[in-house]
């Protein structure tokens, strides 16, 4: 067994939120260097405004090593949460049982109810329905003229595609939007303490009132179904099985959070790479059908829009000689398995061509592997296709302004034209 490298003799903090305020480029020059260690290195956790401090972590920053934590769940659990730092308890209180943060049997249980909504029959009667909303966007966008990428385009199509799917009938979905909004604002990152302590509760709010909503549908479909996708999840169906109200909140909101902010700065950070890169620019617009596949992938792969998840270990095991106690934390980093060279040659390179592309953008292989994954391919191609077909031109101008977070790689504002 070797003694576990800390964060002090690296001289890097992954567990200090200013690295993830430095430029992207210098953190995947750290990122190299604690793939080039080979064992996970120990990051005591520091205090964050209102979020409980830990007792720290190990960081799983090479592809093979997340690819084993996202695949055995049985030594890296999900519960009680994947986030980190530990999340306060009003987090718990309404993602606590969402299957994001369960083990099986409750997650199989969730899983195998809320799947029929993702299966390649229900993604194909969203199609029509995802087309005719990327056509209004760009209808706004040539009527408006071209501002910001972020909320003209990339903002509005997920959030749109989930209440299609869900059923969210139109009268509540103005409000739905609001509190989705307001719900993203707080990221746990570095603000005064008043500021911080004022957006949680703002935020925390907004998702309670969310869930209140959805709970709401759901007991009314239960009384009087009308034949959505919230019917068929609260009342009995072929196997028997069914979500409470309560469960269909907590999915709902999961949806949302899992779902909105990913799809967007995906296609966000992706105007930008092909912009940057002209043979994939040239690939798309003479060959969009051939082509958009493989650029999304390369595109979740280069972005990871989600940077890391973590789990807790629940018996001893080692991973590269380093041995993982019981309640030990040990966090994935996405962002760094999507940059090993072992796996990626040329890995900081976007290549819309690269074969194979085994990232783990979507999560590594295993129980919680993306469930949304085809919905939001499926999203990203209309939308592009929409975009590259009617705006050939389109292109981002300047620099994006990216959210300080150590979760989402999230755009706020990118400038663009065409
Ligand atoms: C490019 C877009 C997306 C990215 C990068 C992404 C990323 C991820 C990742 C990394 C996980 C793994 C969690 C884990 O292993 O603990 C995950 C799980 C999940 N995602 Fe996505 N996601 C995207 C889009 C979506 C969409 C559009 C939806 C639904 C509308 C969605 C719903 C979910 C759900 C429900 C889970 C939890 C699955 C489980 O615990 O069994 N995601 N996603």
């Amino acid at each position: 067994m070797v003694a576990v490298t800390t964060a002090v003799e690296t001289g890097i903090d992954l567990a200090d939120l200013a690295f993830w305020g430095r430029a992207p480029q210098e953190r995947e020059r750290d990122f190299a260097r604690l793939r080039a260690l080979e064992r996970p290195v120990f990051f005591p956790e520091r205090r964050v405004p209102l979020l409980r401090s830990g007792k720290g972590f190990h960081a799983l920053v090479r592809h093979a090593d997340v690819v084993e934590a996202s695949r055995n769940a049985k030594v890296f659990s999900s519960e009680p949460a994947v986030t980190n730092p530990e999340p306060p308890g009003w987090v718990k209180h309404v993602f606590g049982d969402s299957m994001v943060n369960l083990d099986d049997p409750r997650h199989a249980r969730l899983r195998r109810i809320v799947s029929r909504a993702f299966s390649p029959k229900m993604l194909a009667k969203l199609d029509d329905d995802i087309v005719r909303a990327a056509e209004r966007i760009v209808d706004d966008v040539v009527a408006e003229g071209p501002r910001d990428f972020v909320a003209q385009v990339a903002a509005r199509l997920p959030i749109h595609v989930i209440c299609d799917m869900v059923g969210v009938p139109d009268e509540i979905r103005a409000r739905v939007h609001r509190h989705v909004d307001v719900s993203t604002e707080y990221t746990g990152v570095r603000m005064s303490l008043p500021r911080t302590v004022a957006m949680a509760g703002r935020n925390m709010a907004a998702l309670l009132a969310l869930q209140r909503l959805v709970i709401k549908l759901g007991r009314e479909r239960e009384r009087d179904p009308a034949g959505d996708l919230v019917s068929a999840l609260v009342t009995a169906n072929v196997d028997g099985e069914r979500l409470t109200p309560r469960e269909l909140g907590s999915f709902f909101t999961l949806l949302l959070v899992a779902g909105n902010e990913t799809a967007r700065n995906t296609m966000a950070h992706g105007l930008k790479l092909i912009t940057d890169t002209p043979d994939a620019r040239d690939r798309l617009v003479s060959d969009f059908d051939t082509h958009i596949a493989g650029a999304i992938e390369e595109t979740v792969r280069h972005v990871s829009p989600i940077m890391q998840f973590r789990r807790t270990v629940t018996q001893d095991h080692e991973i590269r000689g380093v041995h993982l106690a019981p309640g030990d934390k040990v966090v994935l980093f996405y962002g760094s398995a999507n940059r090993d060279e072992e796996v990626f040659p040329d890995a900081a390179r976007y290549d819309i061509t690269r074969s194979p592309n085994p990232h783990v953008g979507f999560g590594g292989p295993g129980p919680h592997f993306c469930l949304g994954a085809n919905l939001a391919r499926q999203e990203i191609k209309i939308m592009f296709r929409e975009l590259f077909t009617r705006l050939p031109g389109i292109r981002a101008v300047g620099e994006p302004e990216l959210l300080l977070s150590n979760f989402d790689n999230s755009v706020r504002r990118q400038a663009f034209a065409y």
